[in-house]
């Protein structure tokens, strides 16, 4: 039995230097793939799902679904809201048995953001889970040129000390040059900003939209303080792509459809597992 709260596996890395990787699902391919392969390569991790999907009808039962593997796998895994869109959701994926919870408050101003974070810190400590924030504004890639690519969401390094003091999270979630989705172009990454805000806190630092990342912005990234990386465009792609080939190539089966996404999503997890030196650590 190895569902498991990350704050533990998370300042390991930290000390060591390395990253775990969150990995958002929607489905049982997606699942499957991701355990698979980190149960091979002996990685803890995260296995997301976003506030929207917990809110549909079938919310529920995957997150029950998701939970019962983690129980069953060789290697620590979370299972984490993603991008918690208010105090009402954390507080389904708590009843609902998730381990540890995003709340993401960076649309809202810092004084309300704040407040919000802190409201979710004390709810979710009080059952012994971690609690992730945003500090900045992660955008999406599909607008990279008109928001990240020109410096827009980024995170204040003079607010982060504060931010981290007064809520009292235990991972922060920063803008510096990453985004959601696609990008529209290349990403640029200031790893001088990212210094700078590992210098005033010491709580583990979380890179939000890995997807479209180089292997040495990744590198980068880590040796320079992030500890925990969300990646999840790349995998359904990848996924999809698989399928795709398969089907032009004849093959009508929607068992050998399932099974080819999950060897794809398998795939790309042992790759970033690998990539960010998580493999081999649990
Ligand atoms: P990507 O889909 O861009 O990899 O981002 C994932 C993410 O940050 C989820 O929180």
């Amino acid at each position: 039995m190895s569902l498991v709260s990350i704050g533990e596996e998370l300042k390991r890395a930290q000390a060591g230097g390395y990253a775990l990787p969150l990995f958002d699902t929607t489905d049982v391919q997606s699942t499957e793939g991701m355990i698979q392969a980190l149960e091979e390569h002996r990685a803890p991790a995260m296995v997301a799902l976003y506030s929207g999907l917990l809110e549909r009808q079938n919310g529920r039962a995957l997150a029950a679904y998701v939970r019962v593997r983690a129980e069953q796998a060789s290697v620590p895994i979370s299972l984490m809201l993603d991008h918690g869109a208010s105090f009402e959701v954390v507080m389904h994926a708590i009843a609902a048995g998730f381990t540890d919870v995003m709340y993401d408050g960076s649309g809202l101003p810092l004084d309300e953001n704040i407040a919000q974070t802190k409201l979710v810190v004390r709810a979710g400590h009080a059952v012994g889970i971690c609690v992730e924030a945003e500090l900045g504004h992660v955008g999406s890639g599909s607008e990279y040129q008109s928001f990240g690519a020109l410096r827009k969401g980024f995170t204040d390094p003079t607010t982060v000390e504060r931010f981290v003091a007064e809520t009292g999270v235990d991972m922060l979630a920063i803008a510096i040059g990453t985004a959601h989705g696609m990008y529209q172009g290349d990403p640029e990454i200031d790893l001088d900003l990212l210094r700078t805000i590992r210098q005033q806190v010491d709580i583990p630092l979380v890179l939000h939209g890995g997807s479209g990342c180089s292997d040495a912005q990744f590198r980068a990234t880590i040796e320079n303080g992030i500890s925990k990386i969300n990646v999840a465009t790349d995998l359904f792609r990848a996924a999809g792509a698989a399928v795709a080939e398969t089907a032009v190539g004849g093959e009508a089966s929607y068992h050998v459809f399932g099974r080819v996404a999950t060897a794809a999503f398998g795939e790309r997890v042992g790759y970033y597992a690998d990539l960010f030196g998580a493999s081999g650590r649990a």
